[in-house]
């Protein structure tokens, strides 16, 4: 693939999201009502390291729902992927991304570790003793998918430990049915801690290109996770990365993907590069209203599309 084509791509694409309006920013974390709503980034990161982006692609904002996959690959490379689909599945709920439904339907089980009860029950397997160590886990595996250290957000970790009692249900909930594998505090402190870390949509294409590459850090060369873990952890992303929405994107765009309410769009092209973007406003699945759409776009105009 031509450089010129990915340059034009992400040029193109940044314009076509900023041609677009609709959508709110995620209220229910207060810091995130408080991030300006006009912001747009776009990046893509290839498989052999090269950069492009436009816009506001070096801002920083809060990581959110897009933290469960790098926290699955983590648990994926402790306790296998025959395991995680037998302890956490691979199927959509069809609910909402926080859904208490979902789990009463099914016994308990998450069914995926892409929704807020899947990822708590992820997060209770994350190796450690305390939340310290399994946290500093979470950390560090962030930091090798970015390739740069990552850190926590002390204002939006608070804004969200303030105010997540819904996931603090979950958690009990899980623990309940024998699907919260340690402590639920533990468990939900950890996550919500995972989801208050700062990324940009640069750190985000660095992050799906290590999947891109099979596992290895397109610019540190390092080998984050085995190889054989990437195609579950594309399948979990293609069957729920978007939520409700899910097969509305495969459909369209037909690449494995996932969103944060912080307003970010990560998408993978397996063996090629990763497309991010950020754009806070999101639709009422909980997906960004212009990041689908650049994106998307990115992804139309390079004629990449997995079916
Ligand atoms: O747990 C929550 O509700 C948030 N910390 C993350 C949710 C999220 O990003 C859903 N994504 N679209």
């Amino acid at each position: 693939m031509k450089r010129s084509e990915i340059e034009a791509a992400v040029t193109t694409g940044l314009a076509a999201a900023q041609a677009v309006s609709g959508g709110k920013n995620a209220d229910y974390i207060p810091f995130l009502a408080s991030v300006p709503s006009d912001l747009v980034g776009l990046a893509v990161v290839t498989t052999d390291g090269t950069t492009f982006k436009a816009g506001d692609a070096d801002y920083p904002f809060a990581i959110e729902s897009i933290s469960k996959v790098f926290t699955l690959a983590l648990v994926m490379e402790t306790i296998g992927a025959a395991a995680v689909r037998e302890k956490l599945g691979a199927d959509p709920t069809g609910l909402p991304f926080n859904s208490v439904v979902a789990l009463e339907l099914h016994q308990g089980k998450p069914l995926s570790p892409l929704v807020n009860a899947g990822a708590i029950a992820t997060a209770s397997l994350v190796p450690g003793t305390d939340a310290e160590s399994g946290w500093a886990a979470i950390l560090h595996t962030q930091s090798r998918f970015a390739g740069r250290p990552i850190t926590l957000s002390a204002e939006v970790n608070a804004s969200e430990q303030a105010t997540n009692f819904h996931n603090r249900a979950i958690g009990w909930l899980l623990y309940s049915a024998g699907t919260c594998y340690g402590d639920p505090v533990r468990a939900v402190d950890i996550y919500t801690r995972q989801c208050s870390t700062l990324v940009s949509a640069v750190d985000l294409a660095t992050m799906g290109a290590t999947l891109a590459a099979g596992g290895i850090n397109p610019r540190t060369r390092e080998r984050v996770i085995a190889a054989d873990h990437v195609p579950p952890i594309l399948a979990e992303m293609m069957m729920e990365g978007f939520y409700t929405a899910s097969g509305d994107w495969a459909y369209t765009v037909g690449l494995p993907g996932k969103s944060g309410v912080g307003g970010g769009i990560l998408a993978v092209v397996p063996g090629e590069m990763a497309i991010a973007a950020f754009a806070p406003p999101l639709d009422a699945a909980g997906n960004s209203v212009r990041g689908q759409v650049a994106v998307a776009h990115v992804a139309h105009a390079l004629g990449r599309n997995l079916f």
